[in-house]
């Protein structure tokens, strides 16, 4: 009994462990981006939750359909999404949800340029992706 109790404490421990280390992470690209935004437009007054959360559900028509990041992404970063051509379930965008989000920059810069390319027909600017990143750490 007393050796049960002892692993589900350290998996609990191990758990948030995680969770703090992961949000942390994807706040670490938000203050890098923010970095960026400053240096390009000294006017930037720093990361917007409200704004990303605008530009994640704006929609814009792509080959006449309204699509936005939420159309894949679903309308909340804490939900499962779910590829709109493939069908194919994609985990939550949000970092305190799943932990892998926002761990590897290669990853990240490639799924960003590829998506904004996807919907606004170019990469996303620094400020943008400041906004959307502090955002999605906002959904818990
Ligand atoms: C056509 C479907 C689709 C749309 C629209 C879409 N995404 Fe994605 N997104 C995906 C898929 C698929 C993945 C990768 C899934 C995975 O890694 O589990 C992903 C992953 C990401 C990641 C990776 C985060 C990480 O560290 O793992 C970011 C950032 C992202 N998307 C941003 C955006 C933004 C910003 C928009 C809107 C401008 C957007 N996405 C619109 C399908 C989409």
């Amino acid at each position: 009994m007393k050796k049960i109790s002892l692993t589900l404490l350290s998996l609990f421990a191990l758990a948030s462990l995680n969770a703090t280390a992961d949000v942390a992470s994807a706040q670490k690209f938000a203050d890098k981006y923010a970095v960026i935004a400053k240096n390009i437009d000294p006017a930037f007054a720093g990361p917007s939750a409200e704004e990303g959360k605008a530009f994640f559900n704006r929609e814009l028509l792509i080959k006449g359909k309204p699509t936005a990041c939420a159309s894949c992404h679903t309308a909340n970063p804490a939900d499962q999404g779910k590829h709109i051509v493939t069908g194919k379930p994609i985990r939550p965008l949000a970092p305190a949800i799943n932990e892998k989000r926002f761990a590897d920059i290669d990853k990240v810069e490639k799924n960003f340029t590829k998506h904004c390319n996807d919907i606004t027909g170019r990469d996303c600017s620094a400020k943008e992706k400041a906004n959307f990143v502090t955002y999605l750490i906002s959904v818990k």
